[in-house]
């Protein structure tokens, strides 16, 4: 547990998530993961995303609260990969209450995750957004991530009856 600065008259606090927030940390995501800026993404914001993050790793699912109130989250988990020695950390979630964006909660979040998540022998951290989700690229740029690249998604709908092309008469 961390406190970082303050937010208004109560001291910021960043601690790990417990079952009792689960409704507040859902409305918020809620609130800041809109369908506009997330379209694309695989991942859609819902109850199942905390609880099977928090049944992964609950020491890296947090709170950032003042009095309270919660303020914003980050939920992230470790992941190995087959052919790689090195643990990577994946931040899937970090989200601010639209009114108190920019007063430096998602720094408080991200200090103390990135911190976790280092003690649990993380080497590289890894995150993705929407590549037109600027703010959240400045921040991650500001929390010193680089190395930027485009994924393309695509889709196929497959409930969609397929036309067949007209054969050519000869
Ligand atoms: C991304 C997010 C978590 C940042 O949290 P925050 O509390 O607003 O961030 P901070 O105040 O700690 O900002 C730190 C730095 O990030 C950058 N930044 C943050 N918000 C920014 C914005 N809207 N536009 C441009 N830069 C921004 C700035 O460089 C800022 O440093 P500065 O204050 O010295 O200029 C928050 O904006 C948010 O919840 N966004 C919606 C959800 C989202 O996109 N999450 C990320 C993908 S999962």
């Amino acid at each position: 547990m961390s406190e970082t600065s303050s937010a208004g008259k109560d001291a910021l606090r960043i601690r790990v998530m417990t079952i009792d927030d689960f409704p507040e940390v859902f409305h918020i995501g809620e609130e800041v993961f809109t369908a506009e800026s997330f379209q694309s993404l695989y991942r859609t914001w819902d109850e199942y995303e905390i609880t099977t993050l928090f049944n992964s790793d609950n020491e890296l699912c947090l709170v950032a609260e003042a009095g309270e109130k919660i303020l914003g989250f980050a939920l992230g988990t470790t992941v190995t990969k087959h052919n790689s020695p090195w643990k990577y950390g994946y931040l899937v979630w970090v989200g601010v209450r639209r009114d108190i964006q920019q007063g430096g909660v998602g720094s408080g979040l991200f200090k103390e995750i990135k911190h976790r998540m280092k003690e649990q022998g993380v080497r590289m951290m890894i995150i993705d957004t929407s590549a037109d989700n600027q703010p959240a690229i400045r921040f991650f740029e500001k929390q010193g991530f680089g190395d930027i690249r485009e994924h393309v998604y695509m889709s196929l709908n497959l409930s969609r009856k397929s036309r067949k092309k007209p054969v050519k008469k000869p």
